[in-house]
């Protein structure tokens, strides 16, 4: 079954919404490089290039369904926060914008009857559910360090041994993003 108009349209902004993601997080990664943080700038690298993923799985599944690709004039990232505890306050609140951007895509997708959206939409919703848990994670131990540099630099050495298609805080084996294909 070919993917509908309206259904089309809405993949195609969750594209231009995933791409945007990652260009957040490059933003980020590139300030927080220019503030001596190597750590939360690789991590926050590593978090653009999962984005970056995350728009290609969407293209692939429209294209796949005889969907038209139709590429959006991207927004340009807001200015990077001043501190690092603000900038995964930043962090966390477009991923709850992109969690209910999904939540609305996959209401779109039951009421039209579109099952084959289903599972993929739900991957998404699982995908948003860890990586709300994940930002929130790393902005509770933020919050933790205050004003203290060494608790701050300790979180930085950390961060920074994310691997390349690991999902979340430092350490973990990235499961989740293993998944992500
Ligand atoms: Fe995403
Ligand atoms: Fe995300």
């Amino acid at each position: 079954m070919q993917l509908s108009e309206p259904l089309t349209r809405a993949y195609n902004a969750q594209v231009k919404l995933e791409f945007e993601s990652s260009f957040v997080y490059l933003q980020m990664g590139a300030d927080l490089e220019l503030r001596s943080l190597p750590g939360f700038s690789r991590w926050m690298r590593l978090q653009a290039a999962e984005e970056h993923g995350h728009a290609m799985k969407f293209i692939d599944f429209v294209l796949s369904r005889g969907g038209r690709l139709e590429l959006q004039a991207l927004e340009k990232p807001a200015p990077t926060p001043g501190t690092v505890v603000e900038v995964f306050e930043a962090a966390l609140r477009h991923e709850q914008r992109v969690t209910k951007a999904i939540h609305d895509l996959y209401a779109q997708a039951l009421e039209e009857r579109d099952f084959a959206s289903l599972p993929l939409l739900q991957w998404f919703v699982n995908e948003q559910t860890e990586e709300e848990a994940t930002v929130s994670q790393i902005l509770e131990r933020l919050r933790m360090v205050g004003e203290d540099r060494t608790g701050l630099l300790f979180l930085d050495r950390e961060l920074g041994q994310r691997q390349a298609g690991g999902g979340g805080a430092a350490g973990d084996g990235g499961e989740a993003a293993e998944a992500a294909g």
